[in-house]
């Protein structure tokens, strides 16, 4: 059932949901996610099931105001601080030292946890309400079935879980690719995930470099090689190879897509083009939107130009690189 997110009293019935250990998908400024209470491990159980997700994949929790994030820590190192005054409420989810006993479903068993106060006002709006219920923070996993294209809108919620979940409708997420993740646990803070936050704007704030994940980083199912991944086959390339590959295209025995900044010449009438904006938030925010276009109109075969190399376009490359790799 899809509510409006601007209504107050769909608002009060999705807190109450929350409250009673069921699940509710919620808006955000990243993508929709699919929340259970954090606090509640059998609720949280839900969550991994109607996703088909491994339940030693952690998730993260999201919580109304910054300060409630505490609760959920063992301890908030500097750096996170740093962080936290910078980009929350907003799309940087920091991982930190969890408190005993709290959230260890949620955690996916892990002793560290995933936190992230969302901008969006309809999640701002329900935490609140749920919190009022005594719900401490919200686990929430983006709302798609496992290793599937996140949600942008509610309508694609609804396609992945159907008609009987309870989602609260925001419209179009802003930013549209996941938050960034950066692990503040271990010492030295590792960027784990690239999101619309860029490395230079978390690593002024945070004062201090942002080291790669190494091998024995935590699993974290969005670091998967293969993650994001639409029903048709996709593949980047340079402009320079788009364009040959285009021009040696013979009798094509697949439906073709090509997704670009350019446009592609010598493109044979029928392969279908969609224009990737120019700008890197843009190009964030309609991603996966279009990728579901696309499988929707049966296209079998993406072709994606490579975006620029520049870091503004990091969160983009990183989200495409792993659609390619499944
Ligand atoms: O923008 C977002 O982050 C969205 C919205 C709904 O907030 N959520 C989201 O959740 O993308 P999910 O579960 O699809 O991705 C969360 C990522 C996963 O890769 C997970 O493994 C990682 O965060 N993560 C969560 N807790 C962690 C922890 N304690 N240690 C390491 N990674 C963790
Ligand atoms: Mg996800």
């Amino acid at each position: 059932m899809v509510l409006d997110g601007g209504d107050a009293l769909a608002l009060q019935q999705a807190a109450g949901l929350l409250a009673a250990g069921e699940l509710v998908a919620f808006p955000t400024e990243t993508v929709y996610g699919l929340g259970a209470r954090a606090d509640d491990d059998a609720a949280v159980a839900k969550i991994f099931d109607a996703k088909g997700r491994p339940a030693d994949h952690p998730l993260i929790v999201h919580v109304a105001e910054p300060c409630d994030a505490e609760r959920f820590a063992r301890s908030v190192p500097a750096v996170a601080r740093r962080l936290m005054d910078a980009f929350w409420p907003g799309p940087l989810t920091l991982i930190l030292p969890r408190a005993d006993g709290l959230a260890a479903a949620a955690a996916g068993g892990q002793s560290s946890i995933g936190l992230r106060c969302p901008s969006h006002p309809v999640a701002h709006a329900v935490l609140a309400a749920a919190q009022q219920l005594g719900v401490a923070g919200v686990a929430a996993p983006s709302a798609n079935r496992f290793g599937r294209i996140s949600p942008t809108l509610a309508s694609h919620v609804v396609s992945e879980f159907g008609d009987a979940l309870t989602v609260l409708d925001g419209g179009a997420c802003e930013l549209g690719i996941e938050s960034s993740i950066v692990d503040c646990s271990r010492g030295h803070p590792v960027l784990l995930r690239p999101g619309v936050l860029t490395r230079a704007r978390l690593e002024a704030a945070a004062g201090e470099p942002l080291l790669a994940p190494d091998a024995d980083a935590p699993r974290a199912s969005g670091t998967l090689a293969a993650h994001y991944a639409p029903n048709a086959k996709l593949r980047l390339m340079s402009q320079q190879m788009l364009t040959s590959a285009l021009q040696l295209l013979g009798d094509r025995p697949m439906k073709l897509a090509v997704y670009s900044r350019s446009v592609p010449l010598g493109a044979a009438n029928g392969v279908r083009h969609r224009r990737m904006p120019a700008l890197p938030d843009q190009a964030a925010h309609e991603l996966f939107s279009v990728l579901r276009e696309l499988d929707a109109e049966g296209v079998q075969l993406i072709w994606v130009e490579e975006p620029p190399a520049d870091p503004e376009w990091d969160g983009v490359r990183d989200r495409l690189l792993r659609a390619a790799a499944s």
